[in-house]
């Protein structure tokens, strides 16, 4: 017994944000920023949150499937920009979307945190413990942007995605997911500091910093071999999957994990160049992206592959 996605959704922001919009706020140009990762646009919130983007993706993804709210016994959200530290994500979409007989929390894990979160429910659904899960990436990365360092808050975006996954004999093939701790600092946003009446507080805010070549380094790496290993533990070749759906950081990253692979470009669909960067969101919005382009059909193979910060990755092979 597996499970197997049975609909998507998302809800990506209305403003759009150019690179030419940019580069009349900060020294960039449409050029740097287009050349070096195949960004164009990223849509910024107004007054959308982390949880109202993820229960409208949420709700797309249920009417997909043809469940009931009621039907739900799991939601899990990846994200690192919830609008409280709690409630989670997970329990504001469960009371915004009616899913009352849901467990719901978040995952952590960065870029990797939607297939963090597709693994975990899927490793419940084999234990026999719940049948129905609603599994999101969200996030509001605008808001841990420091918008004076032009090097980290070109790349990345708002908006959400979400996946209904049932219980099935058919679904999930094989998964792999890891994390290297030690390089965490190379891709990092610092919480609050300490702070309480006894000692000098540290009230400072502090936003994203990445070392974007290491981070390059690892994701060129790092990637291609654990989709290798996905493959191999699942049975499955390269050309047997339609379509190869990457966390969307940066384009060259993309064409030199097709590169490695042998595989065409063509199999690697794009929704970095309007959406941007949206961590753990990135997978779930490209992944509706494709579905709603009907591109996908019943017995289709797929890879789904993250890696981010932490840092961590992750990548499945799954049946449509
Ligand atoms: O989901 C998270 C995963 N993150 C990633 O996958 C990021 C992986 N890394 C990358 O994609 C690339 O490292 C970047 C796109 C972030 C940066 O590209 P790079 O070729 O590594 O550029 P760099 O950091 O070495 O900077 C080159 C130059 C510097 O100027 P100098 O020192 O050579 O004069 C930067 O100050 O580009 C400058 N620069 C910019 N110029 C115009 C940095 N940001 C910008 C900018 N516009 N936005």
């Amino acid at each position: 017994m597996t499970s197997r996605i049975m609909g998507t959704g998302s809800y990506l922001p209305e403003l759009a944000v150019t690179n030419d919009d940019l580069a009349k706020i900060m020294d960039t140009s449409d050029e740097w920023i287009s050349s070096r990762t195949g960004i164009r646009q990223r849509r910024l919130v107004k007054d959308e949150t982390t949880a109202f983007m993820a229960s409208e993706a949420s709700k797309i993804a249920i009417k997909e499937a043809g469940i009931r709210a009621e039907e739900i016994d799991l939601i899990i959200v990846g994200t690192i920009t919830g609008d409280y530290v709690t409630p989670s994500t997970a329990c504001e979409v469960q009371a915004a979307i009616g899913a009352i007989n849901a467990a719901a929390f978040d995952v952590n894990a960065a870029c990797t945190g939607f297939m963090t979160a597709l693994h975990t429910a899927y490793a419940y659904m084999a234990a026999g413990i719940y049948t129905t899960a609603l599994v999101i990436g969200a996030e509001t990365l605008s808001k841990i942007m420091d918008w004076d360092d032009r090097s980290t808050c070109v790349l990345f975006g708002d908006g959400a995605g979400a996946a209904i996954v049932k219980k099935d004999e058919t679904g999930l093939i094989s998964l792999v997911q890891g994390s290297d701790g030690e390089k965490g600092l190379n891709l990092c946003c610092k919480n609050r500091g300490n702070h309480h009446p006894f000692i000098e507080g540290d009230l400072h805010t502090y936003y994203t910093e990445m070392n974007g070549q290491e981070v390059y380094k690892f994701a060129v790496t790092k990637v291609p071999q654990c989709i290798m290993e996905v493959l191999e533990q699942g049975n499955v070749t390269a050309e047997e999957v339609k379509y190869f759906i990457l966390h969307q950081a940066n384009m060259r990253i993309i064409q030199s994990v097709a590169k490695r692979l042998k595989v065409s470009e063509d199999k690697f669909p794009i929704s970095l160049d309007t959406c941007g960067n949206v961590s753990a969101a990135s997978i779930p919005i490209l992944l509706d992206k494709v579905n709603k382009e009907g591109l996908l059909k019943r017995g289709d193979k797929l890879v789904l592959a993250g890696f981010g910060g932490g840092l961590t990755w992750g990548a499945t092979v799954i049946e449509w």
